[in-house]
């Protein structure tokens, strides 16, 4: 049997778009940006993901298509001798890590999909949002129940394949996210006192800026990209030698660049209108944004859009997190992929289930001082993702040779030599720097 390709280069752009639009993207951004500096965070985040941010959603691009191969596959092919594949297997395990939390978030919005349905989320019987939120996620059977049917979704999708499952989804899912953001965005910014939001995140506050600064925007640009974990080596090992990558890359990050700033003027301008304060942390999503719908006429409709969206925008990126684990264990035999999908699937779950039970059964057992959930999003975040990013950066501009990655980064595009003598600069220098910088920031900052 063949191995599965994209349909068409839209599908491709839109399923990586797809996987780095996602709860940090939409929500986490926004919310960083507004507590450092506003308008200046953003601006210093979109240039460092246009620069470092994109040089290294480049290589993985390169790197993927260039071998045709899955995370352990493509490292092989290019450096056969030593070690090398064990990027590829931090990836997988990053991934696998990072689903297991990820789709407990995505068990939580489901439920709140779910209960969007009835009403009595925006305006629970006591009135109290967050006291409804820890009722919801103390009980673990409600909480277990959404958990396990978020990955059964996203089991459903990735083992129909690459264009019938990932890419079909995401022509559809990521439109409708952009639709529903643009109609959550006008409501919001049409109320009352939405100007204040506004400024809220977007005003430059030149004093909260410091170094650390930096260090928050360029970690989230990784992040918001899904690097280090090889995800875009394997989106890009099932595209046609054709199409221009850098134009792909660029509507990657144009796309979540657009999708994060209509995510902070959908959702602040709403909270200060009605006199709230976005200052939740993560919670926000559940408790504040209910409370905010409940005030507002016909709030049930939009909260349930609200919901809807979350929910498209953390499948898509779930659907990554899968196929980069599936396609190394199938390597192209695709009559292989249903009975893989399912098995990974239901392990990530369970892995999940410690962390969902981080907030019931869970909440008073600490790994290194953390509950459960948070141990292994620090494993993760802070040390996985930039250390995998680094390792595929130096892999990518030291391993490989000098003509293919030229041939690879230009092929079908527009751009010329200069734009391959800066990418490479990048890569080989800067970015492994700039790594390294957060790295150590991460660790000991
Ligand atoms: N980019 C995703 C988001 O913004 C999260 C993410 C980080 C991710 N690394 C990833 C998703 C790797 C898929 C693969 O929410």
């Amino acid at each position: 049997m063949q191995r599965d390709s994209w349909g068409s280069r839209i599908g491709f752009v839109l399923a990586a778009a797809g996987s780095a639009i996602g709860l940090g993207t939409v929500w986490r951004l926004p919310y960083v940006a507004g507590e450092q500096g506003g308008g200046l965070f953003f601006f210093i985040f979109i240039i460092l993901l246009m620069t470092v941010g994109t040089s290294l959603l480049l290589a993985e691009f390169v790197l993927g298509r260039s071998t045709k191969e899955g995370a352990i596959e493509a490292y092989r092919k290019i450096a056969p001798k030593g070690q090398w594949h064990l990027i590829g297997i931090i990836g997988m395990v990053a991934s696998f890590l990072l689903l297991s939390f990820y789709s407990v978030v995505g068990g939580w919005i489901t439920t709140y999909f779910v209960r969007s349905f009835s009403g009595n989320v925006t305006n629970p019987p006591d009135g109290d949002h967050f006291a409804l939120f820890t009722q919801i996620t103390s009980n673990p059977w409600e909480i277990g129940i959404a958990h396990l049917a978020f990955m059964v979704m996203t089991i459903l999708v990735v083992q129909m394949g690459i264009k019938k499952g990932i890419e079909k989804a995401s022509v559809y899912m990521m439109p409708a996210l952009f639709v529903i953001f643009l109609i959550l965005m006008i409501r919001s910014l049409t109320l009352d006192g939405a100007s204040e939001g506004v400024l809220y995140f977007l005003q430059p506050d030149f004093s909260a800026v410091t170094g650390e600064t930096f260090l928050f925007a360029l970690g989230q640009a990784f992040f918001s990209l899904s690097l280090g974990v090889s995800v875009m080596v394997t989106y890009s090992s099932y595209l046609d030698r054709n199409t221009s990558l850098p134009s792909s890359a660029w509507s990657v990050v144009l796309l979540s660049v657009l999708i994060a700033i209509m995510a902070g003027l959908a959702i602040f301008p709403a909270i200060y209108a009605f006199d709230m304060q976005p200052d939740q942390g993560p919670m926000l999503i559940f408790t504040v944004i209910p409370a905010v719908f409940g005030q507002l006429a016909f709030g049930e409709v939009f909260f349930f859009l609200f919901m809807l969206l979350m929910l498209f925008a953390t499948l898509t990126s779930a659907f990554s997190l899968l196929e980069i684990i599936v396609t190394p264990l199938i390597r192209g035999r695709e009559h292989l992929r249903k009975r893989m999908t399912w098995i990974v699937g239901l392990l990530i779950f369970a892995m999940g289930i410690p962390s969902n039970l981080s907030y019931s059964l869970l909440s008073e057992t600490y790994f290194f001082g953390m509950i459960f959930f948070d141990a292994v999003d620090y494993l993760v975040s802070n040390i996985l993702l930039p250390l995998g990013a680094l390792l595929i950066s130096l892999f990518v501009a030291y391993k490989m040779k000098k003509r293919d990655l030229k041939d690879e980064l230009l092929r079908g595009s527009n751009f010329r030599q200069g734009f391959y003598s800066i990418w490479l600069l990048m890569i080989r220098f800067i970015t492994p720097l700039c790594i390294i910088v957060v790295f150590f920031y991460l660790i000991f900052g």
